[in-house]
């Protein structure tokens, strides 16, 4: 399958004006996207955790523009003006506009919110940006549906297809977000051993899950709050010409075929070992860029140590992750739920920025509300 699958056939009908809404998780990487190439393909392929609570709701308005003039849009994030997220969008249109060739005779209004606040650290990107894609789709398939000039299976788009071509677009506005539209568990990226996988899209794991990881839950220490000093784009650029690069690129996808062997089985020990050292490795990358960048924070790490004191004490299978930035991902089976939470309380909350933390667990994707 090619970026030509995701071309319409040029629509011979238009709408006046109408409105869609949907929410849509983040997600948490176990294998790490770092690296791309261009037109945000990656460099490696990555798997992750699609959240619960952790989400974006977008509402999406389009009028129909008088003149030819091009997409205008306006943006509100919980009913303020948001210019500051213009450009980020933008790019996003701009990079959709050949996919979606109804987009440069409207006008939108996008209206968004998060569960999580926004200056938690949670990256909003890929909640954000696969809700809107999935807005984009709704009109699309409208658009076409209504086509009476259309024969029945003309105007007919499967399921399949809206979820695929709506990830394809949500990786345009930021790689991640491709795999926030589907749970619980999704890969990004074209891997041997995973049928269906692709550089363009993610898919939802196809293969053999044990029960060992049904439920997993996720507690996010916020552990920084602040803007991060350098963007994840600016750090995905820094692969380029970085020493350590193609052996990163191929360990992440050795890690991906081991990961596939260890959901099937349910080792929740070598869960572990893969999930830290995939966060540690992501952050390595980022400490040997050149100009070189540290994300963590002294917390992040007094957190990880913890979590080591705790396993080797209690012989719990709690383990932690990281995105970009300094708060920690915290995630444990949910049967040991309550110890881990009162450990939390006990030990860690005191190391988030005014004791805030986010109890998650994974969940089943985006909804059109
Ligand atoms: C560390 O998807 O935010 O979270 O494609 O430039 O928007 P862009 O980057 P983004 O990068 C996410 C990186 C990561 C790892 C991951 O989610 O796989």
């Amino acid at each position: 399958m090619t970026e030509k699958h995701f071309i319409p056939t040029p629509y011979t009908n238009s709408l006046e004006n109408g409105s869609f809404s949907w929410s849509s998780p983040s997600n948490i990487a176990l294998v790490k996207y770092w690296g791309k190439k261009e037109h945000q393909i990656p460099k490696n392929p990555s798997i992750s955790f699609t959240l619960d609570n952790c989400k974006t709701t977008t509402n999406l308005t389009f009028l129909r523009k008088a003149s030819h003039g091009g997409f205008s849009f306006e943006v509100f994030l919980d009913g303020e003006q948001k210019d500051d997220f213009k450009p980020k969008i933008e790019t996003f249109f701009k990079r959709v506009e050949d996919y979606l060739p109804f987009l440069k005779d409207y006008h939108f209004k996008i209206e968004t919110s998060n569960t999580f606040p926004h200056s938690s650290g949670i990256a909003s990107s890929a909640s954000g940006m696969s809700a809107l894609a999935l807005c984009l789709m709704s009109i699309e398939k409208l658009i076409i549906e209504s086509d009476v000039t259309l024969s029945a299976a003309e105007r007919s788009i499967d399921e399949t297809y809206f979820t695929k071509k709506a990830s394809f677009l949500a990786r345009l506005g930021s790689g991640s977000a491709c795999r926030s539209l589907e749970g619980d568990l999704v890969v990004w990226g074209k891997h041997d051993g995973i049928e269906g996988s692709s550089d363009l899209f993610g898919v939802k794991y196809p293969n053999d899950v044990h029960q060992n990881f049904k439920n997993f839950q996720d507690t996010i220490l916020l552990v920084d709050k602040g803007e991060k000093q350098v963007s994840s784009t600016v750090g995905h650029n820094l692969m380029y010409g970085h020493p350590f690069a193609q052996e990163r690129f191929k360990q992440a996808d050795k890690n991906l075929s081991d990961m596939i062997s260890i959901l099937k089985e349910g080792d929740l020990d070598a869960f572990i070992a893969l999930v830290e050292s995939e966060a540690l490795t992501l952050h390595a990358m980022m400490m040997t860029s050149m100009p070189y960048f540290i994300l963590m924070k002294p917390n992040t790490l007094e957190i990880i140590n913890k979590i080591w004191d705790y396993r080797k004490s209690s012989g719990s299978k709690i383990c932690f992750t990281l995105d970009a930035g300094a708060n920690v991902h915290v995630l444990y089976p949910e049967g040991e739920a309550s110890q881990v939470l009162e450990f939390i309380q006990n030990e860690l909350v005191a190391f988030c920025q005014k004791g805030q933390y986010i109890n998650d667990k994974i969940g089943f994707g985006a909804k059109l509300l």
